[in-house]
């Protein structure tokens, strides 16, 4: 396996009466209350008491999401990590809102209720996030949001939204480009039959996803541009799941026999999917290329199965989510580490990886 690596760089007066039967022992106590007052007074705003402990509440989109689950894995890795280097106990509360906005916006009243902290949400409907952000603000709770960007509007009512993702044009031209280097390198190795013209099918992810548009868009530019002569043969939604793809890819390898050069995939779970079609119909001369660096993707990398991906870091992507909200939580400055686009935005790095078709 070969890496490529791209790292994007892409906040009164007494009365009178009681005055004049106050007893001298009164008199004292007042006085010391009042100097006191005094003293507090001058010193300014007291500083908070250092917290010892912090409660992240966590909602995911879906918790049989393969990216996800790996990010989540990430995350109570970095949470322990975290709490071994600054001494503070971390206590991740995560949910999995099954794909329904509503659960997800109960969970947030639930960690509310429970003191969290910080929120880190994936959201179900990153078109629906108001009623996240509403209850966020009524409690003053911020809310790193990751995976799922929610509309601009929304992230612009209050300065405590942030979001953590992956820059969707940017996975996409590598995805692309690792074809084109591949197809100037060895032409034979893409347009697996020879006849000049490389046939492609497209697997694409939720149509409401903010990434799957431009991923498919600019996976397709960047083949173009890079010179790869492509035809489209046809695609479909598979919603970012592995058993829509295969079914999919079923009924394309039936409808197109021995047409298929390539699969261009929004995702490794699709590809994965697409993969399964390909082994039932005992069919391996295709070539298929994901996004994500999943662990399972990875491992049909390795097998030679998959012959590239987009991965995204998931380290540097978990710990940006973790430092984040953990300075939010501790109200301190934000992690320089991690630089924030607009003073809420942080793309994390991602890096081509490519089967060796040499080894
Ligand atoms: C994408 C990822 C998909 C899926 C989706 C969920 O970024 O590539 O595999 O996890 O997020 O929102």
């Amino acid at each position: 396996m070969r890496r490529f690596c791209f790292l994007w760089s892409k906040q009164g007066e007494q009365s009178s009466t009681i005055k004049k039967h106050r007893k001298p022992g009164i008199r004292i106590v007042c006085l010391l209350l009042g100097v006191c007052l005094l003293l507090t007074g001058c010193q300014g705003p007291q500083k908070e008491e250092e917290k010892k402990s912090i409660r992240i509440g966590i909602s995911l989109y879906r918790g049989d999401d393969t990216f996800i689950n790996n990010i989540r894995n990430e995350l109570e890795e970095k949470a322990k990590e975290y709490e071994q280097e600054h001494g503070i106990k971390v206590t991740l509360d995560i949910q999995d809102a099954k794909g329904s906005q509503n659960t997800q916006n109960n969970q947030v009243e639930r960690f509310i209720s429970l003191g969290c902290d910080v929120l880190c949400i994936n959201p179900v409907d990153r078109m629906d996030a108001s009623m996240i952000i509403d209850k966020a603000m009524t409690a003053e709770v911020p809310v790193v949001f990751f995976n799922r960007q929610p509309v601009e509007e929304d992230m612009n009512r209050w300065d405590q939204l942030y979001y953590i993702g992956v820059d969707a044009k940017e996975t996409a031209i590598l995805q692309g480009q690792m074809v084109v280097d591949l197809y100037r390198k060895s032409p034979e190795a893409v347009d697996i039959n020879g006849d000049g013209m490389v046939s492609y099918v497209l697997l694409e992810g939720e149509t409401s996803h903010q990434d799957s548009l431009i991923r498919t868009e600019w996976s397709i530019q960047t083949l173009k541009d890079g010179g790869v002569p492509i035809e489209k043969i046809t695609g479909g939604i598979a919603n970012w799941e592995r058993s829509q793809a295969s079914a999919l890819m079923e009924q394309w390898l039936g409808a197109y026999p021995d047409t298929i050069e390539l699969v261009v995939s929004n995702n490794d779970d699709m590809a994965l999917g697409a993969i399964d079609a390909l082994e039932r119909a005992g069919t391996t001369k295709v070539n298929v290329i994901g996004i994500d660096g999943t662990t399972p993707g990875i491992e049909a990398l390795e097998n030679g199965k998959l012959l590239g991906t987009v991965s995204a870091n998931k380290g540097i992507y978990a710990s940006a989510i973790m430092e984040l909200a953990a300075s939010c939580a501790l109200k301190e400055e934000k992690p320089e580490e991690y630089p924030l686009v607009d003073g809420t935005y942080y793309w994390a790095p991602q890096e081509i990886l490519i089967h060796d078709l040499e080894e």
